[in-house]
């Protein structure tokens, strides 16, 4: 099966997930909450490209598990990934009116209700991962070691304290050892735990874990730098509105054929680090060409 057809396979199978779970806080919530999970809804399906669902599915393939025993773990990092660009969004944060060519959460809904829909969201995450032990297809203390991966990335030591850095350097502290402290923790922390879920979940040792990090790792830094060469051609990405703040990226510090030239040896890295899997790699190395190629 090629790239095009298991993705988009995955992304459905995402997909569905997310409508299962949304339709079940519907049904065991009160009704009032209603516009609350609208707000969910209304980011969680505001056309994003699934891809760390898809690594955790990957590396769950890569690992001889079938992706869809570790959907509510790939479902978890996405309910992450969208609160953050809600909280992201905001005035007190980058004050992007839209996002993905539609008005912003709070743009949308009001501040008040979209930090509410962030919060839900960052809560829930850590809910369906923690329902896994449910399934009994992964042992508790498994579980609890994914839940603590989660925590890391997402947290202090991750996302969030990526995101303090980011929005607290002045601009004239712009430079390359910050810029990339900024992206691993802000951007990387969560890409290498979409990648890591399945290695924690079904126990795998330290050396092949390793190799699943440095896989991570290198493709969480290639995919800010994709992200870095999109932004700077205005063509083919959602508009987006003026940016209002400026913000730390390897464009402020390198030309456009030095970001290629990065993004290549990260994603040669990538692949390099999955190589020993063969064929069961497959998924995870065609996910790093994606984003070498993407123009979305
Ligand atoms: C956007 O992430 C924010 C960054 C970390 C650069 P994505 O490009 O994965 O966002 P969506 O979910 O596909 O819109
Ligand atoms: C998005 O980061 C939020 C996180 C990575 C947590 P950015 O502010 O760099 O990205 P966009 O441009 O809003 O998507
Ligand atoms: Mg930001
Ligand atoms: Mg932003």
């Amino acid at each position: 099966m090629n790239f095009k057809t298991y993705s988009s396979e995955w992304v459905a199978l995402v997909d569905a997930g997310i409508e299962q779970s949304l339709n079940h806080y519907r049904k065991t919530a009160s009704q009032r909450f209603a516009p609350l999970i609208e707000a969910m809804e209304y980011s969680l399906s505001g056309g994003g490209k699934r891809f760390r669902p898809m690594l955790t599915l990957a590396t769950a393939q890569c690992l001889g598990i079938d992706p869809q025993e570790v959907l509510p773990a790939a479902l978890a990092v996405e309910y992450i990934h969208t609160y953050s660009l809600i909280h992201d969004d905001l005035p007190a944060l980058d004050d992007d009116d839209t996002r993905r060519g539609k008005p912003s959460s709070h743009k949308k809904f009001g501040e008040a209700v979209a930090i509410l829909a962030g919060d839900a969201l960052l809560t829930e995450a850590f809910g369906l991962l923690g329902r896994l032990q449910e399934q009994k297809k992964f042992s508790p203390a498994h579980v609890l070691s994914a839940l603590d991966l989660l925590v890391s990335a997402a947290g202090v030591r991750g996302l969030v304290g990526g995101q303090f850095i980011d929005i607290t350097l002045e601009q004239t502290q712009f430079n390359l050892p910050e810029v990339e402290f900024i992206h691993i923790h802000k951007t990387g922390a969560m890409i290498v735990a979409s990648v890591l879920l399945p290695a924690r979940l079904s126990g795998l040792d330290e050396k092949n874990s390793l190799l699943l990090k440095r896989y991570g790792s290198a493709l969480g830094l290639a995919f800010q730098i994709s992200d870095d060469i999109l932004d700077a051609q205005s063509s083919g990405r959602y508009a987006r509105g003026p940016r209002k703040k400026a913000r730390p990226a390897y464009s402020e510090l390198m030309n456009r054929a030095e970001m290629q030239d990065l993004l290549d040896q990260l994603i040669q890295t990538a692949i390099e680090s999955v190589e020993p899997w063969g064929d069961k790699s497959q998924a995870l190395r065609d996910i790093a060409e994606f984003i070498r190629h993407r123009k979305y």
